[in-house]
C-alpha cells in the first residue's frame, strides 16, 4: 500500500514538473511558473486530505473532479512536450558526438515557444470542458423521446407513456434548486407510469433523506416502480457489522416505499387498463462483473408467456447475457448503470461516442436484437466525477404503440 502511494506521488510530481516546463517556456515571470506548480500540488494535497477523512462527502467528489481537471491538463501538455523532446534528444546526442562532451548541456536545442504555447492552448480545451461539466453539465437535464411499436401490445395500451429514469445516486446531489427543476421536468412529461431502474444511492440509505420530499413529488396515475442497482446494496462501504449492512438495505427499500415507489425484487406486477394487462417485471441487480442476484425465472413464475412484458433490470449486460437468450419473450427491457461514463460526444445522426462503449456493448439509448428492445438510460445523477461532459442527465419518455400503428408507420 505504501509503495503504491509512493509511486502515485512520484508520478504526480513527475507530471507536474514535466508539464511545468511549457509554462516556464512561455513566461518570463518566474512567479507564474511557481504558482502553476503550487496550484497543482495543492489540488493533490487537498484530495489526499479528503481521502484520509474517508467520508465521501460532496467536497470529496469536488476535490476528485479538480484532480481530474489538473491531470488531464498536465497529460495533454506532456504529449506535446514529449513529441518535441523526441526530436530534441537525438539532435543533442548528434551534437555531442560531433563536438565532444564538454559543455554538452549547451548543445541541447531550446524548447520552441510555439510548441509550448500550442500545448497549453490545446490542453485547456479538455480541462475546461471537465471543469464546466462540474459547474453546468451535471444538471443539464435532457428529455429523450422514443416511440416504440410492438406487435403484441394490447390495444388499450396504445399511447401509454412511460417515464424511464435511473441512477439518482442521491449522495452526489448538491443543489436543491437544480434537482427541483429535474424532478419538475419528469412530472411535466405527464407519464402514465414512472419506472426507476436502480442506484438510488451511492452507498447508504440515509443519502435519500435530504431529497426525500422532492423525490416523493414524482407522480403518475399508474404509479412508480423501482428496482435495485449495484450501488443500493451497500457493497462499496465498510460496515461495522453484517447486521448494519442488512438493515441499511431494508431502510433503503422502506424509504423508497415511503416515497411512493413499489420496489420489485424478482417479482411481477400486472398493469391494467380496461380488460387488458401487461406484465411489469423487476429483477434485482444482475451484472457481468457485478452482483448477480437478479432471478428472471423467479420473476416470470406467475406470468403468461403470451402477455406483453416490460422488464426493469439495472445492468444492460443482463439483457445481453440472460434476457435475449431466455425462452420467454421480453418485449422491452429498461436499464441504466453505464451513465454513458458521464463523458462523450453525441450529435444525433452524426456521432455517438463515449469510453463506455468499450466496456458495454449496449451503453446508451435504444437497441434492438432478436425482436426485443432495450433502452439504456444515461442516468439522472452522477457518480465519482461530479460532472457530465457531452453525456447529460436523462429523462426518457417512451410512448408505446400497438401493431395497428406499426402498420401505419
Ligand atoms: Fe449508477
Amino acid at each position: 500500500m505504501i509503495l503504491r502511494w509512493f509511486i502515485f506521488f512520484l508520478l504526480i510530481i513527475g507530471f507536474n514538473w514535466y508539464s511545468s516546463l511549457a509554462v516556464k517556456t512561455i513566461t518570463k515571470h518566474s512567479w507564474i511558473y511557481y504558482a502553476y506548480l503550487l496550484v497543482n500540488l495543492l489540488i493533490i494535497l487537498n484530495f489526499t486530505a479528503q481521502i484520509s477523512l474517508t467520508n465521501f462527502s460532496t467536497y470529496f467528489f469536488y476535490s476528485l473532479g479538480l484532480v481530474l481537471v489538473s491531470i488531464v491538463f498536465q497529460i495533454s501538455v506532456i504529449v506535446f512536450l514529449f513529441m518535441e523532446d523526441f526530436i530534441r534528444f537525438p539532435v543533442w546526442i548528434y551534437r555531442i558526438f560531433g563536438n565532444g562532451i564538454d559543455n554538452s548541456l549547451s548543445y541541447m536545442p531550446s524548447r520552441r515557444l510555439f510548441i509550448s504555447q500550442l500545448s497549453i492552448l490545446l490542453a485547456s480545451i479538455p480541462a475546461s470542458a471537465l471543469f464546466l461539466g462540474m459547474l453546468k453539465g451535471k444538471y443539464n437535464y435532457k428529455v429523450i423521446n422514443h416511440q416504440l411499436s410492438f406487435k403484441r401490445l394490447p390495444k388499450d395500451f396504445n399511447g401509454f407513456k412511460i417515464v424511464h429514469i435511473s441512477d439518482f445516486h442521491c449522495g452526489s446531489f448538491d443543489n436543491k434548486e437544480k434537482l427541483s427543476y429535474g424532478i419538475d421536468l419528469i412530472n411535466k412529461q405527464k407519464p402514465d407510469i414512472i419506472l426507476f431502474t436502480g442506484d438510488m444511492v451511492n452507498n447508504i440509505a440515509d443519502e435519500i433523506l435530504p431529497w426525500k420530499e422532492l423525490i416523493s413529488s414524482i407522480d403518475a396515475p399508474h404509479g412508480k416502480y423501482a428496482v435495485l442497482g449495484n450501488h443500493d446494496y451497500g457493497d462499496y462501504k465498510a460496515w461495522d457489522s453484517d447486521d448494519d449492512k442488512v438493515n441499511n438495505l431494508k431502510k433503503l427499500i422502506d424509504l423508497q416505499k415511503e416515497m411512493g415507489f413499489t420496489v420489485l425484487k424478482n417479482a411481477v406486477e400486472k398493469i391494467k387498463i380496461n380488460q387488458s394487462t401487461i406484465d411489469l417485471i423487476g429483477v434485482e441487480n444482475w451484472g457481468s462483473g457485478f452482483k448477480q442476484k437478479g432471478d428472471l425465472d423467479k420473476a416470470l413464475l406467475n406470468t403468461n408467456s403470451n402477455d406483453f412484458k416490460i422488464l426493469m433490470s439495472h445492468d444492460p449486460t443482463h439483457w445481453k447475457e440472460k434476457v435475449l437468450t431466455h425462452n420467454q419473450h421480453i418485449d422491452l427491457t429498461l436499464s441504466g448503470h453505464t451513465h454513458g461514463m458521464q463523458f462523450g460526444i453525441e450529435i444525433p445522426g452524426i456521432i455517438k461516442w463515449s469510453p463506455a462503449k468499450y466496456r458495454y456493448k449496449h451503453w446508451a439509448g435504444i437497441y434492438q436484437e432478436l425482436g426485443q428492445i432495450i433502452n439504456v438510460n444515461r442516468g439522472f445523477g452522477f457518480l465519482a466525477y461530479p460532472g457530465r461532459v457531452g453525456i447529460y442527465p436523462e429523462i426518457t419518455l417512451i410512448t408505446l404503440k400497438d401493431k395497428e400503428s406499426l402498420k401505419s408507420v
